[in-house]
């Protein structure tokens, strides 16, 4: 298998990312992104320590004609030259991903212009071809975000085989109930990451989860583990000590399920995607994976990270240029199916 040869739609794509708690629009020109407009919906959420999916399907109504306004503008780029609609159709909330799709589907019938529907996860898996033609493949990707802890090895564009996953809660979910626990806020992973960096990783003894396993993931007895410790030291918690210690636990077996995979499947290159890959530690213990194998490591941009629609137009661009369509049935999904069955 050699690198990624990739070929792209040759006209201008806006793309719409609406599946969780960003409300994102942006413009592609074959790998090239021209704008990405994303608008949050964390200070909202915040208030009730979560995301509520109703108040999110609204924030979505709200909020999706001034950002696609805003990313038609940055890019400059009128309407009438958009020649594709993209659009994340699944896996997510699905009143929030239903506003994205209503609106793509009304664009795209309006325009006269072909429709795609995308998988979250593989805009997840792509983002880095906003900033990298070059990646040899096959990519062994680790792929975390607030709903997803999986190691997928990236065969082709389109061809993903899924090597580990985690077995309860993902590692963003994990940042944000220990947050929680800690009193910082939602969404946490941000938050925890900060304050580690003053504190002692070593401190507290957290659990690694499924250390036996070779490629999966638990997190659920690291969740168990971080209400006892704030139980137990109730004022006495040291807070900085905890979030070194919960970020150090979470790192921790996302590098020991990733070293297994490379060491077994001997991949070309190693990738970092999602949300919780914008964490500086989990990066720069990759990174250093990645010397210690001799491979490049990809990592996008932190805004290519967090859920964005530019990842979903990088994705929708290669699938477009195949001559992959939506109609207008296309409809929304809870779920991914985005992989072939493990080995
Ligand atoms: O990919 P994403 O934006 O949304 C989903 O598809 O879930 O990921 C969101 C997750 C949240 O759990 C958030 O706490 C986490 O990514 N996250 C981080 C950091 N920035 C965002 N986790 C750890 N460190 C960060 N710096
Ligand atoms: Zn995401």
């Amino acid at each position: 298998m050699g690198s990624l040869m990739a070929s792209f739609f040759p006209g201008h794509i806006l793309a719409i990312e609406s599946s969780c708690d960003e409300t994102s629009a942006a413009v592609i020109l074959e790998n090239k992104v021209l704008s990405n407009i994303i608008s949050s919906q964390v200070a909202m959420h915040e208030q009730w320590g979560g995301i509520v999916p109703e108040a999110a399907a609204r924030a979505h109504i709200e909020a999706i004609l001034p950002v696609i306004q805003t990313a038609l503008s940055k890019a400059h780029v009128v309407l009438s030259a958009i020649q594709a609609l993209a659009v994340t159709s699944r896996p997510g909330l699905v009143g929030a991903l239903s506003v994205g799709v209503t609106t793509a589907k009304t664009l795209a019938q309006t325009l006269g212009v072909p429709l795609l529907g995308v998988d979250h996860l593989e805009g997840h898996l792509l983002a880095f071809l906003a900033e990298n033609l070059d990646a040899p493949l096959p990519m062994l990707s680790l792929l975390v975000s607030g709903g997803h802890s999986e190691l997928v090895l990236i065969r082709g564009l389109g061809d993903y085989q899924l090597v580990g996953q985690t077995r309860d809660d993902a590692a963003g979910e994990t940042f944000d109930k220990g947050a929680r626990l800690l009193g910082l806020g939602y969404p946490g992973g941000r938050k925890v990451s900060e304050l580690a960096e003053t504190g002692n990783p070593k401190r507290y003894a957290l659990p690694r989860g499924l250390a036996k396993e070779r490629y999966d993931l638990s997190f659920s007895g690291l969740k168990t583990a971080m209400l006892r410790l704030v139980e137990s030291e109730s004022t006495n918690l040291n807070v900085p000590d905890a979030c070194a210690s919960l970020q150090a636990a979470i790192c921790d077996s996302l590098l020991s399920k990733l070293k297994n995979a490379v060491e077994d499947l001997s991949p070309r290159s190693i990738g970092l995607c999602g949300g919780v890959a914008a964490n500086a530690e989990l990066r720069n213990q990759v990174i250093a994976l990645g010397q210690r194998y001799g491979l490049p490591v990809l990592i996008p941009s932190s805004e290519f990270c967090t859920d964005n629609a530019a990842m979903i137009g990088l994705a929708a661009s290669y699938r477009l240029n195949r001559g992959e369509r939506s109609d207008l049935t296309l409809e929304v999904q809870p779920n991914s199916n985005l992989f072939s069955l493990k080995p």
